[in-house]
């Protein structure tokens, strides 16, 4: 159980959020290189995950969050799409098992004071169960560290660099998009990664 959950049970906003323009972004990129198996981190009620797909590829869409999880399942349709509950710190996909993974807005949801272990732990796993040359799209709050926001870590370009130094810098660009409240005014650093 986590914040998220009493979220998705309470707030109608999150059903009718239209999808960001990093999940179209990913798309793209995921079509482009042919990915076959794509991983959806942190995917809440599945607002994204349904974007990523095509007729060729099959989706995961992980979460911790149950009540989340059952909306996703509940809102798709598809057969090629399969949701698991699970940490994202502690995965259970085999080694080298995605060729494509998209994070959008998990990583900021670390505010404990063990974060910055449980970011490498995350970070780990990614990079764990990603193929060789596979691609990582990834999209974080960016701002001010210091001022922060109640609820979130924000992240400084040096902290989204520092978390992602053991993959391969495609492009990285700072955005305005479109966040799971249907809020458009969501700053975010993105990146897109290749495991080396
Ligand atoms: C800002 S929401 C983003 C949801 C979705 N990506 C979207 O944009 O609609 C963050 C999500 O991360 C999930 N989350 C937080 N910590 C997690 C963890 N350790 N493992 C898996 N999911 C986690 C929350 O349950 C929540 O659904």
């Amino acid at each position: 159980m986590n914040r998220w959950d009493d979220f998705y049970k309470e707030d109608s906003r999150v059903l009718s959020a239209p999808i960001s323009a990093t999940s179209v972004y990913a798309k793209s990129i995921f079509d482009s290189k042919k990915c076959s198996r794509i991983l959806d981190l942190g995917c809440g009620i599945g607002r994204e995950t349904l974007a990523l797909s095509n007729n060729n590829r099959e989706i995961v869409g992980v979460d911790l969050s149950f009540y989340g999880l059952s909306l996703a399942c509940k809102n798709s349709k598809m057969q090629n799409c399969n949701f698991v509950q699970t940490d994202a710190r502690f995965l259970s996909f085999k080694d080298n098992s995605f060729d494509g993974i998209y994070c959008f807005g998990l990583l900021h949801e670390l505010t404990s004071n063990t974060w910055h272990k449980q970011l490498e732990q995350i970070m780990n796993e990614i990079l764990r169960i990603l193929n060789k040359k596979g691609v990582l799209v990834l999209a974080v709050l960016f701002g001010l560290p210091k001022n922060g926001l109640p609820h979130v870590r924000l992240f400084s370009n040096e902290m989204f660099d520092n978390a992602t130094h053991d993959l391969i810098c495609e492009n990285k660009c700072i955005l305005y998009d479109i966040g799971c409240t249907g809020s458009t005014d969501y700053r975010i650093i993105r990146g897109t990664f290749l495991k080396p």
